[in-house]
């Protein structure tokens, strides 16, 4: 076992095949289900998304209304629900969705049925109770009451709306609908991988996304955005965007925002957000912080030729920030879209499963003495 190769943080290592999505790290390429995302940020909307990283093909008009519709209906949450959401209200709002949705098992009829059709109930269901319990919470919090689920809105409107309590104009509604497209699934990420590994042991689909909302809650991975925000607003203004990054990297800090494992040029879904950052801002009237972002972007460029550029969190936070939204938020949101890519890992994991357990070398002493515990000695 000596030559036991180790890999860690499984770098490079290729555990499963997919048919979910495709990227290529050096190109800066992002298909979901053969489908360019530059394409469907364009012409999709999340439902359609979510259909069709589902189903694995494009629906049709009717397909693509029934599939609606059932998300419309699945909106509510049951009454304990929003009582746990009460209890718990000065949680983070990931540790909030978290517990919801475990709780959310015991009132799902089809908790312990794994089938494929089961799944996709499930599937409908929780995705459409993500964002209630987002903005729930989010308004008990505050004192306020939860807004009904309006089911004459889509979906990334329909959360706007229960958010701010009246609904959003077109361009908001769709730059948030764009923001789900992006985040909705992205290979083997950390979150997924979890997913993944729950499913594998033949656990059920409440179990495998709870696992996954658990991992996308850390810094390296759904957090970033938030911290992109809150370094936006220490940095203030963007003649101070430079010292800032210099300083930061001179004290061998991380930028967050920037960088990849997988991808090694500009993340594609940068383009879009970055647009739609600029876009919101001059919108509002809060030109800024697209600015100090943009001058953020220019001091890194030196780091570009060790492959660290900007990453799909680095202006999705900004867009967040002008629809309004509290910062804490942010990594709900990603959770919000990424149960589509979720969901799609679940499914495929359970096509021709396989329980995903790798090894550890171990390193630690070998053949220690038993001592009983009246001879042990307390270490200095
Ligand atoms: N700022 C400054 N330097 C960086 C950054 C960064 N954001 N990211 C990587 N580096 C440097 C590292 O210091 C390291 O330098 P070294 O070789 O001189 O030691 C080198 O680039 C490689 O970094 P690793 O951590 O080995 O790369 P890894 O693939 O393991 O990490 C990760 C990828 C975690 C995303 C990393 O780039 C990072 O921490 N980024 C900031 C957090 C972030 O934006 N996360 C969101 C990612 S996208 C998503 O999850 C949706």
């Amino acid at each position: 076992m000596a030559d036991q190769e180790v890999y860690r943080g499984l770098k490079g290592v290729t555990v499963d095949v997919t048919e979910a999505s495709f990227i290529d790290g050096e190109a800066g390429k992002l298909l979901y289900r053969g489908y360019n995302i530059h394409d469907l940020a364009e012409h999709s909307t999340f439902e359609e998304t979510t259909y069709l990283l589902w189903h694995g093909k494009l629906p049709t008009r009717r397909e693509l209304e029934h599939f609606d519709s059932q998300l419309r209906v699945s909106r509510t949450l049951p009454p304990e629900i929003l009582e746990i959401i009460r209890l718990i209200k000065s949680a983070h709002p990931m540790d909030v969705l978290r517990t919801a949705v475990s709780a959310l098992a015991a009132f799902d009829p089809d908790v312990n049925d794994n089938s494929f059709e089961a799944n996709i109930r499930k599937g409908i269901r929780l995705t459409a109770q993500f964002p209630t319990i987002v903005a729930a919470h989010a308004r008990i919090r505050e004192g306020k009451e939860p807004v009904p689920p309006n089911p004459n809105l889509g979906h990334a409107a329909n959360f706007l709306y229960m958010l701010h309590g009246k609904e959003p104009d077109e361009v908001s509604a769709r730059a948030l609908d764009v923001d789900l497209i992006l985040h909705a699934e992205h290979g083997s990420n950390a979150s997924a991988f979890s997913v993944r590994v729950t499913a594998s042991t033949l656990a059920d689909m409440h179990a495998a996304i709870v696992a996954g909302i658990g991992t996308l809650k850390g810094p390296l991975h759904g957090g970033a955005a938030e911290a992109v925000m809150a370094m936006v607003k220490e940095i203030g203004k963007p003649e101070n965007a430079e010292a800032y990054v210099k300083k930061a990297l001179a004290e061998g800090k991380r930028i967050m925002g920037f960088g990849h494992r997988v991808y090694k040029t500009e993340d594609p879904r940068a383009r879009h957000l970055r647009k739609l950052a600029k876009e919101m801002g001059e919108r509002m009237g809060q030109p800024e912080w697209y600015q100090i972002l943009t001058k953020v972007e220019e001091a890194m460029a030196p780091l570009r030729e060790k492959g660290i550029y900007v990453n799909v969190d680095f202006y999705s936070g900004s867009v967040y920030y002008l629809l309004g939204i509290p910062e804490d938020l942010f990594v709900p949101i990603f959770a919000m879209s990424r149960i589509s890519g979720w969901v799609t890992q679940v499914l495929e994991q359970w096509k021709d499963n396989v329980i995903i357990r790798p090894l550890l070398k171990y390193v630690g002493p070998m053949d220690l003495p038993y001592v009983p515990i009246d001879q042990r000695v307390e270490a200095a």
